[in-house]
């Protein structure tokens, strides 16, 4: 991972984008074009879309070999500023062909310029925005904030023409929240897409349907690139631009026309955030098919394998549990 040169012009721009994003949080009118230059690209893509890199890693681990058989060759990375989703694609050898779309004209420009030059000769920069995706997937990335409902309305409708969507957001409570809501409403569209991704069920997302849940949001923590713990510039990042670099919080849909091959487990509970442990016990939430988004408890004497493994979770996981009649205890479970 090549670091910029930490210069006082660095900090300046960094320190502007981070502005841009946090009002971006609690702002409901559209973005303006923001990427003042190049080099406000250039700096972005060494430091913020790092952090995007590995929640996009978390992402298609899982799932990446499912995508290689589905054979989508093509995609639309939508919004793409420094093309970081179009980037881990590649890196992987899921992607022959990228479509970048971006209403910043420097932002497309940058992006085509930046994957041509990591070996893929077919990045097209978009005048705008296609009316179809047939044939392809789209990949949206860190772009919930930044859309009027307008704008996100003309979105969701065309996103029914693609074969696959893959949709990384901030893992906020807000963000998230959108998210699940774009979700029910891309399901209710009844375009004939299956869920790959996060949830083990296609019913209507509990963090919005259970009034018990408005507080809570389904979120998931990427693993840190060793370099943001090692090196003095990540330090110096993490501290003027006021981001933690051990938590990178993310939200994920995946949806596909194909049904995944080895289906998702029917009974499976997905883990949500991150299990808290306590002295004796730990709580953690999940996302069931048949129970919803529930807490459960899981006592230390009850099986102390399963309960070190539920202490610090793999990514995503995935679990099967037996619970008790009131269906407040774990009281037996693997992870998957
Ligand atoms: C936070 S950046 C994320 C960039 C990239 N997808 C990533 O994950 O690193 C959001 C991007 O969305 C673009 N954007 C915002 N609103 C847009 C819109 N209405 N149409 C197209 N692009 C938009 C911005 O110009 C910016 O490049």
């Amino acid at each position: 991972m090549s670091e910029p040169d930490d210069t006082p012009e660095l900090w300046a721009r960094l320190e502007r984008l981070r502005s841009v994003f946090l009002a971006r949080e609690s702002s409901t009118t559209p973005a303006p074009a923001y990427w003042k230059d190049d080099a406000d690209l250039e700096a972005y893509d060494q430091t913020f879309a790092r952090r995007i890199a590995a929640k996009w890693d978390a992402v298609l681990d899982p799932i990446e070999d499912e995508l290689r058989r589905l054979g989508v060759k093509s995609w639309f990375d939508w919004g793409c500023g420094s093309a970081v989703a179009s980037e881990r694609l590649f890196e992987r050898q899921l992607l022959e062909k990228s479509f970048l779309w971006d209403h910043s004209q420097l932002a497309r420009a940058y992006a085509a310029r930046k994957l041509k030059t990591l070996g893929l000769n077919d990045a097209e920069a978009l005048d705008r925005d296609r009316v179809s995706y047939a044939g392809s997937g789209v990949l949206l990335s860190h772009v919930l904030n930044e859309m009027s409902p307008g704008e996100m309305g003309r979105l969701l409708d065309r996103l029914g023409t693609a074969e696959v969507v893959i949709w990384v957001e901030a893992g906020s409570r807000l963000t998230s929240r959108k998210l699940s809501e774009c979700r029910n409403i891309l399901l209710r569209k009844n375009w004939g897409f299956h869920l790959w991704s996060p949830c083990p069920h296609s019913a209507a997302c509990g963090m919005i349907t259970q009034p018990e849940r408005e507080q809570d949001w389904c979120h998931f923590f990427a693993t840190a690139p060793g370099e943001f713990h090692q090196s003095g510039f990540w330090r110096e990042f993490s501290r003027r631009v006021g981001v933690d670099l051990r938590a990178l919080p993310f939200s994920v849909l995946v949806l596909a026309k194909t049904p995944r091959t080895g289906s998702v487990d029917a009974e499976a509970h997905r883990i949500v955030g991150t299990p808290r442990t306590y002295k004796g016990y730990l709580k953690l939430q999940s996302c069931h098919g048949r129970e919803g988004v529930q807490e459960y408890i899981l006592p230390q004497r009850v099986d102390k394998k399963l309960f070190k493994k539920l202490s610090d979770p793999p990514t995503m996981s995935l679990a099967s549990f037996k619970l008790d009649e009131e269906k407040k205890k774990i009281v037996a479970g693997e992870l998957k």
